[in-house]
């Protein structure tokens, strides 16, 4: 994970968040398209890549691989993978999780692959123990040494059945990477249905890969023996389509989003609805009218199509100003509350039991001085800033800049006041404070 960021951002709360934005692409789908790009020695090309510091360790860890990245135009990547390395270095994997997605690829093309063993981080112990018995079952010996895992398989992979404890969402991924170039056919059982998943099969079906059942719990893999390049853009963020919902339900607001695909917004659009918002969609496009303070709903993470926990920090800071006692269950990491004692600081009423906040909503919350522990949890502080009494300042806009390609500029641009400021100011003003 990155540092926390030396930036604040300053969100003075009030505002109705009014208008019509677009929506950027999918971070979580970007990452995997850009390790399959490791798959081919033909050059890829990517469009729309969102601007997000996630993207840029990505980069950097393909630069280190040997692949040459270049921005032919604004967010448009050209990617040429001719030779490739067999290490990712622990260095960018303790950086960014996601760096363990070139595992499948390099293993794939290469009968071979050395990787930093990621830590936990602040969601919780994250163990990567699905994606090393994939690639045990694909025919990989796998160990582990000196605090790297190396996966070998001199004779190339062979497809193989898999079951997933689990519905892992990269484990998914990095398993269909693996397959694609495996010799006979993979099948993937209780796989990951996220529409990222999905995304990445198209995007390798493009490449010549042969993959189906993608967004189902049964994804099919025929391997064959080589791919090539191909051009795709990814699908839109609906983590980043669901924190502006949630954003605009908290202000009473009224928005349009834009570039969405609406169907992936299900399960929030059901929950904002249950909160009294009014939600509707024409092709691309969902609109969001909320006129009343939310009602109090219970809300459960679940893997896809459940509600993400990619929301549930966002959503606990609208429950937070709800009228009644709501629930917010986590079930999918085991430490994703670290939003909540933030959250208190602003005046919210949270006990937490276990994996379940109990929410008893209050009138308004109020502004105070906040710190991010991720990058979820750092929108939702900033969201609650939007609805707060006063002036929140949220330290750790580092955290928000991993996943978020330009959120305040979007919130501005529905007309939140907030602004970024440099820490050495924010020190002045928090001793000012004092
Ligand atoms: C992906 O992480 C996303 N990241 C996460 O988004 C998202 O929160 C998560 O899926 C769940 O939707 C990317 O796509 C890059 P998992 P991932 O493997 O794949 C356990 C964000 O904020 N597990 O589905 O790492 C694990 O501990 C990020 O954008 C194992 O036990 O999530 C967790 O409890 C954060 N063994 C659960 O499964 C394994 O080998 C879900 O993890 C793998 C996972």
């Amino acid at each position: 994970m990155t540092e926390g960021g030396a930036e604040r951002l300053l969100v003075r709360g009030g505002s109705r968040l009014t208008g019509s934005v677009a929506v950027h692409t999918a971070k979580n789908a970007v990452l995997p398209l850009r390790a399959a790009s490791l798959l081919s020695r033909g050059p890829v090309r990517l469009r729309a890549v969102p601007d997000l510091a996630d993207v840029a360790t990505m980069r950097a860890l393909l630069g280190e691989l040997g692949a040459e990245v270049r921005e032919v135009a604004p967010g448009e990547l050209a990617i040429r993978a001719a030779d490739v390395a067999d290490e990712a270095p622990y260095a960018l994997v303790r950086r960014m999780r996601a760096s363990l997605l070139v595992m499948g690829p390099l293993l794939a093309r290469l009968g071979r692959v050395r990787a930093g063993l990621p830590g936990g981080c602040a969601i919780g112990g994250r163990p990567i123990d699905l994606h090393l018995k994939g690639f045990a079952a694909l025919g990989a010996e796998v160990s582990l040494r000196g605090g790297y895992v190396e996966a070998r398989a001199p004779g190339g992979l062979r497809g193989a059945r898999i079951y997933l404890d689990y519905p892992s969402h990269t484990g998914t991924e990095n398993l269909i990477l693996a397959a694609a170039l495996a010799r006979g056919q993979t099948l993937i059982e209780n796989a990951a249905e996220e529409p990222e998943v999905v995304d990445l099969a198209g995007f390798l079906n493009a490449m010549g890969a042969r993959v189906s059942g993608a967004g189902t719990p049964v994804v099919r893999v025929d391997g064959v023996p080589e791919l090539r390049g191909a051009e795709w853009t990814p699908i839109p963020d609906r983590i980043e389509a669901g924190t502006l919902l949630i954003a605009a339900a908290l202000t009473r607001g009224e928005i349009e989003l834009t570039g969405v695909v609406a169907q992936h917004l299900q399960a929030v659009v059901a929950k904002l609805r249950e909160t009294g918002a009014e939600v509707w969609q024409e092709q691309g496009r969902v609109f969001l009218v909320a006129r009343r303070r939310p009602a109090a709903v219970d809300v459960k993470t679940l893997p896809y199509p459940g509600f993400p926990n990619d929301l549930q920090p966002q959503m606990t800071a609208l429950l937070a100003t709800a009228e009644g006692i709501a629930t917010v269950t986590e079930t999918v990491f085991d430490n994703r509350l670290g939003h909540i004692d933030e959250l208190r600081r602003m005046g919210a009423s949270i006990r937490v039991e276990g994996r379940t906040a109990l929410v008893t909503g209050v009138p308004r919350l109020s502004g105070a001085p906040v710190q991010a522990s991720d990058l979820r949890a750092g929108a939702a502080l900033v969201l609650a800033g939007l609805a707060a009494a006063g002036e929140t300042e949220v330290h750790g806009r580092g955290h928000i800049e991993r996943g978020y390609a330009d959120l305040p500029g979007q919130l501005r641009s529905l007309g939140a006041d907030i602004e970024a400021a440099p820490l050495a100011e924010a020190v002045r003003t928090l001793g000012g404070n004092a």
